[in-house]
């Protein structure tokens, strides 16, 4: 069992994909702590992690914090450490998304998005490299999306916030390289999570059609593909055939899927 012993601090652990991580970690005999905003939910959460623990000394840790507030999430990391030691792995899922029509939008969901999907990405980051390093050894797992790959119609908040987690890991992955800390990347598809239902609620109708034509994902699935990529050690960890092909091939894929976007939106428009 490779993660056996091993300690990972989860952001976002207390709900969908990584939960759905922690829990597969936690069977594999991973230490894990799990950190997000509403305490009630992370209580929630570990109460399930413990419940599949797989030797009696293993350790199930949840602390609240808001990632997009670098001193709580700094101070949260450092609380892990102090109960857990240095982590081995950081798994990077706390995230939102509220998606709606670019004008009608107001501006504070723009930064918001950017300050917890990538900012929050970005200061946990920061916060486990420092341990990384006296280590010369760890695994950074940003959580990006399929919108990260393509500009999605209604994810205008979204969609530049995971193209930025792409940014970050490809100029990071070089730079980590050297200190024996690894970086991947996921592009999960759509996933039945709390967060697609809640994006639900305000999807424009063009966006369900397009979102619909993808098959959707369990949380289980989507972290069963992220712990497979950690064993192979894979910088671009794309659940399923159509996210591997949207990953090796979205600026040539782009024309066409801009064609058929627009039919979708021009149907809809038309009527
Ligand atoms: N579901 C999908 O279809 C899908 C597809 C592609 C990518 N993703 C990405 O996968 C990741 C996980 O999404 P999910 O679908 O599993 O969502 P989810 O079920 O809503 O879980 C999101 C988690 O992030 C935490 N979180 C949100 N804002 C936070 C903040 N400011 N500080 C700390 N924690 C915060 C939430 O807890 P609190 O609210 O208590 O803080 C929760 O634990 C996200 O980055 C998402 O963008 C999801």
């Amino acid at each position: 069992m490779k993660f056996k012993r091993q300690h990972v601090i989860i952001t976002g652990g207390s709900s969908g994909i990584g939960k759905a991580t922690a829990i597969m970690l936690v069977q594999e005999g991973a230490h894990v702590s799990i950190v997000a905003r509403h305490l009630e939910t992370l209580e929630t959460a570990k109460a399930e992690l413990e419940a599949v623990k797989v030797y009696p000394e293993q350790h199930i840790i949840c602390l609240s914090a808001d990632v997009s507030q670098h001193d709580q999430i700094e101070l949260a990391i450092a609380r892990c450490v102090e109960e857990l030691g240095p982590p081995d792995i950081l798994i990077a899922s706390a995230g939102i998304s509220h998606p709606g029509y670019f004008h009608e939008l107001p501006l504070h969901i723009f930064e918001e998005t950017m300050a917890i999907n990538y900012f929050g990405t970005l200061y946990a980051i920061r916060s486990v490299l420092p341990f990384m390093q006296q280590n010369k050894r760890g695994h950074i797992v940003i959580i990006s999306s399929g919108a990260g790959l393509i500009g999605i119609y209604g994810y205008t908040p979204y969609s530049p916030s995971k193209f930025a987690l792409r940014g970050l890991a490809e100029s990071l992955r070089g730079e980590l390289k050297y200190f024996g800390i690894d970086v991947s990347i996921v592009y999960p598809p759509d996933t039945d999570t709390p967060q697609l239902a809640v994006e639900n609620l305000t999807k424009p109708h063009e966006t369900k059609l397009i979102t619909g034509t993808a098959k959707t994902w369990s949380p289980e699935g989507v972290a069963a593909t992220i712990l497979q990529g950690l064993l192979k050690n894979d910088f671009v960890i794309t659940p399923g055939l159509e996210m591997k092909l949207l990953q090796g091939w979205h600026s040539m894929l782009a024309p066409v899927i801009n064609w058929y976007f627009d039919k979708i939106v021009k149907g809809v428009r038309s009527i």
